[in-house]
């Protein structure tokens, strides 16, 4: 492998609380080791324009605490082509530059598998909101994403409470419920329903409020992942609205709906995604340097660790039933 004097660094896919804190540890550790760095700006698309600016030192300072990315992001159709790919890396070596961190969901790592099998050794860091990637146990974001829709449910509630009615919550996350999973029984949801396991809406909704109005209760929030009433779910059956009327239609409660999206892409990364960011963004360097590449760093069992970028891939992702099983006990 070459010796690596100038590391790239991207943000590629939807923007993560906490991704700054991984380009300023990738910055702050290059140099530390006496490496250059070019921030790519655009993800991908950036690449494959050679739109690329200089980071020395001081160019990350005050963006810890910041949420989004400072390279900016975006979703790049032409990288899935090999000739796009085949681009990126004439760009690369025409740039200098000698190995890259790609920071982004899973989508993002396939690109950076396929520019580490044509010689450009690249490090994915798993920076996604959505917790959807099955070698981490975590992904950068996530925990900044559930803190956002607890707070806001936290007001939703006392909206609810203060008018009888039912909330229905959608929360982002793709194909995957761990956003509504964990938000759920951080807020205390009455129900809540995520993609990866088949609900029954009758059981699992109408006969829980039922139980629970004869109890006493009369104000609900039930969590619902996108995977099901999103627009990109894979079988969707009502949006959260028609979801909402139904209930409504059903119970006689005063159902409201609302979706939360993009707001909790946003905002100031929390201390756990400032300190995953920050462990993830000075491993990848250390891969580089090493002369280590085609990686994805990951956290298991509270561990930052690296595994090969293809087997990564390979890895299929199960829903976390226990705590789904827990939730439905609590509620
Ligand atoms: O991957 C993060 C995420 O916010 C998902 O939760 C959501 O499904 C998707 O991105 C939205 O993508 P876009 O920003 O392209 O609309």
């Amino acid at each position: 492998m070459k010796e690596i004097k100038t590391i790239g660094v991207l943000t590629s896919g939807g923007d993560a609380p906490g991704m700054n804190a991984a380009i300023r540890a990738v910055v702050r550790t290059a140099h530390y080791y006496g490496l250059n760095v070019k921030g790519i700006l655009k993800g991908y698309k950036g690449l494959l324009e050679k739109n690329a600016i200089d980071m020395p030192l001081r160019s990350v300072s005050g963006t810890l605490q910041s949420g989004g990315t400072i390279l900016h992001s975006a979703r790049c159709a032409e990288f899935r082509e090999d000739a796009g790919v085949e681009r990126a890396k004439q760009n690369c070596i025409e740039m200098g530059i000698d190995g890259l961190v790609v920071i982004g969901g899973d989508g993002s790592f396939r690109g950076a598998r396929d520019l580490s099998l044509k010689g450009i050794p690249c490090i994915g860091i798993p920076g996604t909101i959505d917790n959807d990637i099955p070698c981490t146990d975590y992904t950068i974001g996530f925990d900044t994403a559930v803190n956002t829709v607890v707070e806001i449910v936290d007001k939703l509630r006392d909206t609810s409470q203060s008018h009888n009615r039912c909330s229905i919550v959608e929360v982002m996350g793709n194909a995957c419920g761990d956003i509504a999973l964990h938000a759920a029984l951080g807020c205390g949801a009455e129900a809540v329903m995520i993609a990866e396991v088949p609900h029954d809406l009758e059981k699992d909704v109408l006969v829980k409020m039922d139980e629970a109005m004869r109890k006493g209760k009369t104000h609900f929030i039930i969590i619902v992942s996108e995977g099901v009433t999103g627009e990109r779910a894979k079988d969707r059956k009502m949006d959260a609205f028609q979801l909402a009327r139904y209930i409504e239609e059903k119970t006689g409660v005063e159902t409201r709906a609302t979706v939360i999206g993009y707001i909790q892409r946003g905002g100031k990364p929390s201390a756990k995604d400032r300190y995953v960011g920050s462990m993830m963004g000075n491993y990848a360097v250390k891969l580089l340097k090493n002369g280590i590449g085609n990686r994805v760093v990951v956290m298991r069992d509270n561990k930052i660790m690296d595994f090969d970028i293809m087997e990564a891939l390979n890895m299929t992702r199960t829903p976390d039933l226990e705590l789904l099983r827990t939730i439905n006990e609590i509620s």
